[in-house]
């Protein structure tokens, strides 16, 4: 096609295979474990139709080559099983916590090094990256809500010889690019936004790098953590919806950050969207949009709990990236020790906004 679409066009009509006559515009679930032979596929620990068809629509988001994975740690452990023994790692201090943990794994067993960095500070970022094969970024970072600036980035790491890979799930594929950024690799956690019902467990590699894509899809076949064709369905039908999902959540979470920043509770919020967010400049530049991210801070984690407990429409569990809004005091889990015992991460959904509020503020009122 010569016409050049917008994302949210290609989230709905891309991954729908040929116009044959009597072919289905949407995808059935196939659950053929075996293919006849001649064609695409012949094993399904090696392709599935659904799996294809939410690749093509990841890649046609992010730019690039797609494959899906059982899970966004799946995704992830992927990418990081391919650099070599040995290989220095600089990631966030502040990463997803499953990702910090299986590279202090792989440190502990000598098969990685790895130092760890604040992402919103470029220039030691670049300074760290001396010593390295991989700079590993999330952004914003989950969940501390700092941003990356991966352009600057990802130029100095190609200088050092350093490969750069980022895990964009809080942005999504419509809110950020880091393959048009710069970046070798974007890995998402499908579970999320993407799918986007808190129903299914998913995650996806994107590169327009043909080796590293060979490499992982061969990879991906030995070691056999592969997708479910229903959770790729799933996906692929939440998917559809992304734009409209992440245009809602995203004008809730703008309104919500602005109204926790002036309740005399809330010590602080992080929203890259808050013009004096300390991420806002790098956001606004290479974002599309801040995101249904939110996370603010009271003065402890038992006023925390306080608040969670007394929410009503607001759903506290963990997680993110659903139709319901979830909020989650993160420093009660092991491994969370970087984060301020009174953070609280709000995922913000798609609820009737003045809804959502009204919970909020009864809960923070009440702790007062
Ligand atoms: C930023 C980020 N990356 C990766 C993951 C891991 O994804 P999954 O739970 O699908 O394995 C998560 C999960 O919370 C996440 O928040």
């Amino acid at each position: 096609m010569n016409q050049k679409l917008h994302p949210s066009t290609v989230a709905v009509i891309a991954g729908r295979g040929t116009k044959q006559p009597g072919a289905p515009t949407s995808l059935p679930v196939n659950l053929s474990s075996t293919f006849h032979p001649g064609g695409e596929r012949i094993y399904g620990r090696h392709g599935n139709p659904n799996w294809s068809a939410l690749e093509d629509v990841l890649g046609a988001l992010e730019g690039g080559r797609a494959l899906v994975y059982s899970s966004g740690m799946g995704a992830i452990s992927a990418v990081l099983e391919l650099l070599p023994v040995g290989s220095g790692v600089v990631m966030p201090f502040d990463a997803y916590y499953g990702t910090r943990k299986f590279v202090h794994e792989a440190a502990e067993h000598g098969r990685l090094s790895y130092k760890e960095v604040d992402v919103s500070e470029t220039t030691s970022v670049l300074e760290a990256c001396a010593a390295a094969e991989l700079l590993w970024l999330e952004t914003p970072t989950n969940p501390l809500m700092n941003v990356a600036d991966i352009a600057v980035l990802a130029k100095g790491a190609h200088q050092r010889g350093v490969q750069v890979a980022v895990d964009s799930t809080f942005a999504t594929p419509l809110l950020q690019q880091p393959l048009d950024l710069g970046a070798d690799i974007v890995v998402h956690s499908v579970t999320k936004y993407i799918s986007g019902h808190s129903d299914v467990l998913l995650g996806a590699v994107v590169t327009r790098d043909e080796q590293t894509f060979d490499e992982l899809l061969e990879l991906r076949s030995l070691y056999g953590a592969i997708a479910g064709p229903m959770e790729s369905w799933l996906a692929l039908r939440g998917l559809r919806t992304l734009p409209l999902r992440l245009e809602r959540a995203q004008a809730n979470a703008g309104e919500l950050a602005r109204r926790l920043d002036t309740h005399p509770v809330v010590s602080r919020v992080r929203y890259p969207g808050l013009p004096d967010d300390p991420g806002h400049e790098v956001a606004a530049r290479q974002m599309d949009g801040f995101g249904a991210m939110v996370c603010f801070e009271v003065s402890n984690a038992e006023v925390a709990d306080r608040i969670t407990g007394a929410l009503e429409v607001v759903v506290d569990a963990t997680s993110l990236g659903g139709l319901e809004t979830t909020i989650d005091r993160r420093s009660k889990y092991p491994g969370e020790e970087a984060v301020p015992e009174g953070l609280l991460r709000l995922n913000v959904g798609v609820e009737f906004v003045e809804d959502l509020w009204a919970d909020l503020r009864r809960a923070l009122d009440a702790t007062s």
